[in-house]
């Protein structure tokens, strides 16, 4: 019996590890992969037993690193689950943004996801798998972070070219969006600023931000069959930061209802 892989990238981080423990439920193996050999093997074993969660190491904006990965991953089981994971952000405004700053944030951010998905993509035509990237609610609109933004709104993009190209394979691509999670990405900013959770909560319908367990959640949700009719979209996970502000709404409408 072929053992059913779940592949995440930037697996050491916090979202990372919550979608690698949610899959879980769903695969056999949830292979962890992370540019940071020893925060991807601390988080697999925290995650659980050896034969559940695989850390793999590998840079996903290098080509000869990703094929060993891929061969690592042929040699664990088929992947039905890909999740494009692995992201950062290096400069919040175009001022600060060099080009290569702006090579690099579309490396990881963009080509990265082109890479792996190109990489596993048999399996998942095997299996008639699914592809999941996590883009940003920064690929939506504008805020802040434009290098790393443009390339969210790339990786959008490549989620509905492969939906479309591969839908034949009974293949399925999906983003999902997250708005603002707390996690180490954070840290410099929360150091900055340590109001900066609490300020961002007024412009957020719910009026508070996700966690990554909620980003988990979508991601499991759009690898199931539960999805199988669902391919080519974006998931804001976003407690409704996209769908409007109601500060904005009320000055318009000169309402007190929002
Ligand atoms: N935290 C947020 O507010 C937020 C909001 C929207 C979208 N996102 C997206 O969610 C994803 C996870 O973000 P996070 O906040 O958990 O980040 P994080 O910084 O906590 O984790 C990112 C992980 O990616 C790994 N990584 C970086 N470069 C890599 C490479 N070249 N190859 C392999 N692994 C690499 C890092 O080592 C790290 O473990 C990212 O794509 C991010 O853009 C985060």
């Amino acid at each position: 019996m072929k053992t059913i892989l779940a592949v995440v990238t930037g697996a050491a981080g916090d979202i990372g590890r919550a979608i690698a423990s949610r899959l879980a439920d769903s695969h056999d193996m949830v292979v962890m992969v992370d540019i940071d050999g020893a925060a991807v093997m601390k988080a697999a074993e925290d995650l659980g037993p050896a034969d559940r969660f695989v850390p793999v190491v590998a840079d996903v904006t290098d080509p000869a690193s990703v094929s060993q990965m891929a061969n690592a991953i042929a040699a664990l089981g088929t992947v039905r689950t890909l999740v494009n994971n692995a992201g950062a952000a290096r400069a919040v405004s175009l001022h600060d943004t060099d080009a290569d700053i702006w090579r690099k944030d579309a490396s990881l951010n963009l080509e990265a996801a082109f890479l792996t998905f190109r990489a596993l993509e048999n399996d998942l035509k095997q299996l008639g798998g699914a592809l999941i990237n996590i883009a940003s609610v920064n690929g939506m609109a504008v805020f802040g972070h434009p290098a790393y933004s443009a390339a969210k709104a790339g990786l959008i993009h490549f989620t509905k070219l492969v939906a479309v190209e591969y839908g034949k394979f009974g293949i399925r691509a999906n983003a999902v969006a997250p708005g603002t999670v707390r996690t180490q990405a954070w840290e410099a900013r929360a150091a900055a600023n340590p109001q900066v959770f609490e300020e961002a909560k007024r412009w957020y319908a719910l009026q508070r931000i996700a966690t990554a367990e909620d980003v988990a959640n979508a991601v499991f949700f759009l690898a199931s069959d539960q999805a199988k009719a669902i391919t080519g979209v974006c998931l804001p996970v976003d407690c409704g930061l996209t769908a409007g502000q109601a500060e904005l709404a009320r000055t318009f409408s000169q309402s007190d209802h929002y």
